[in-house]
């Protein structure tokens, strides 16, 4: 595979995705779900303060984010991993790939991704043990992050993690570390710096390029593997780390009306993802027959391609 990224001598382990303590704790006490005030470390969720290094680490990748997530860019990469020609292999067996992945970055997640998945999963299934579908869709969310693997390009922290934000049109100002965009080759190009950009109103969120990352990815492995997951789930997949639609509000004017249902989901997961961090290891053995049981349901074939 021809690489044409620069390759970058940091590593953050980041997962800056999760970025934001959602506020709805209401909501979620409703629902059984009870939230932890304090992570793993004994810290408040998403403390950033707690560690200045951490946060010039923050703003670093953002830079780096920004300035090289153009529209070209993401064309590139949408094409190369598009053609799934990187690897065959099974879902359990991509969790277990993941297990030596732990994002350094994030405040809140010490532990290997096998049991950040496991845990979104099975605190979902507390609540709402009827949804199967949002039980596979926790365990296998993140799983686009083995593009940090070798076998998968290794790209840069700033090409798998982070917000993601749509191409092709204008940056929104609610965007994280928003600035740095100013180095982001589009952000003169008349072409895509208005509000609409190249894209009609309510296209479809479908129809928008969204900057390359594990978002994208899983969504296009689950999609070419013909999956039948509900397109909530693949909404999730895709857009999970998309704060400035599901926290700030921002580019409403490009979704429609499936988009807007999907979105609600995104919200109730979101919180899943966050807040079931700090809960206890769960027993990986335990759960994997149930795990591989929706896998099976849900994907027509064993082996997927990646
Ligand atoms: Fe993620
Ligand atoms: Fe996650």
């Amino acid at each position: 595979m021809t690489m044409f990224l620069e390759q970058t001598d940091d590593y953050f382990g980041n997962d800056l995705e999760e970025k934001m303590a959602p506020t709805n704790e209401k909501e979620l006490a409703d629902r059984g779900f009870v939230v932890p005030h304090f992570n793993s470390f004994g810290l408040r969720f998403r403390d950033y303060d707690v560690e200045s290094m951490r946060q010039e680490g923050v703003e670093n990748f953002y830079r780096k984010n920004h300035t090289y997530q153009c529209y070209d860019f993401v064309k590139k990469m949408r094409e190369e991993y598009g053609k799934m020609n990187k690897a065959e292999m099974d879902i359990w067996k991509c969790c277990e790939l993941l297990d030596g992945v732990v994002d350094e970055s994030d405040p809140d997640l010490d532990i290997p991704q096998i049991q950040h998945l496991l845990q979104t999963a099975e605190a979902i299934r507390k609540d709402y043990p009827n949804e199967d579908w949002l039980h596979l869709t926790g365990l296998i969310h993140d799983l686009g992050k083995v593009l940090l693997l070798p076998a998968f390009g290794e790209l840069p922290q700033w090409a798998v993690v982070g917000d993601i934000f749509p191409v092709g049109c204008r940056f929104d100002e609610s965007n994280v570390h928003y600035k740095y965009f100013k180095e982001n080759p589009d952000y003169n190009n008349p072409a895509f710096n208005t509000k609409y950009g190249i894209y009609p109103e309510k296209c479809g969120l479908n129809n928008v390029m969204m900057s390359w990352g594990h978002d994208d990815y899983m969504y296009l492995v689950a999609k070419k593997n013909k999956t039948t997951l509900p397109s909530a789930a693949l909404f999730i997949i895709r857009y999970h780390s998309f704060y400035a639609l599901h926290k700030e509000g921002a580019y409403k004017h490009l979704m429609n009306d499936e988009d807007v249902e999907n979105l609600k989901w995104v919200h109730i997961f979101n919180k899943y993802d966050l807040y079931s961090k700090s809960n206890v290891e769960i027993d990986v053995e335990k759960v994997k027959p149930y795990y591989v049981s929706l896998i099976k349901k849900y994907f027509p074939t064993e082996k997927l391609r990646w």
